[in-house]
């Protein structure tokens, strides 16, 4: 169980490097003026979400659920874990939507936009990080 835990870990590592990451390149991009520059950024972030952040998502969530369901472990503290889970699968698909955006050249948002949507994975982080580890309920 103990090995299952570590890799859950990992991947949450892997997952969260571009989650803090990939909104970072936005705001970049938001403010780049040069066909040069926006086309290099639409390569690091395609490379970022398909290279790192997807397989650390689909691996973090097989590893979680092989905790949960695998092992039996759970409670009530899951079950709100589990929520923000979900709330921030749908961030990393908003990401994909916003870099397809940039991709066909449809972006609206300022870079300030992008550094206020930036802040959504660190609240989730730690909301989830001490739900799973000092489990109040
Ligand atoms: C479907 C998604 C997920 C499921 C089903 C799940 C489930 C679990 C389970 C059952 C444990 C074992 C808890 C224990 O041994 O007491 C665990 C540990 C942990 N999970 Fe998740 N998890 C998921 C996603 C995440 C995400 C997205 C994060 C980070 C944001 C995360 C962070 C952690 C941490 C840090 C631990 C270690 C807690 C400890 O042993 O003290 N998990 N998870």
């Amino acid at each position: 169980m103990l090995w299952i835990k570590a890799f859950h870990i990992i991947f949450v590592v892997t997952w969260f490097a571009g989650l803090f990451y990939l909104p970072r390149l936005f705001v970049y991009h938001a403010m780049a003026e040069d066909a040069v520059s926006r086309q290099r950024f639409e390569v690091m972030e395609r490379k970022l979400y398909y290279g790192i952040m997807a397989p650390g998502a689909v691996l973090t969530v097989v590893f979680g659920l092989w905790l949960w369901l695998g092992y039996g472990i759970g409670g009530a503290w899951l079950h709100a874990k589990l929520v923000l889970v979900v709330a921030l699968i749908g961030y990393h698909l908003w990401c994909g939507k916003l870099i397809n955006d940039f991709k066909q050249g449809r972006n609206t948002r300022s870079h300030v936009w992008y550094r206020w949507f930036n802040e959504f994975p660190t609240v989730i982080l730690l909301l989830v990080v001490i739900l799973a580890v000092v489990k109040p309920f």
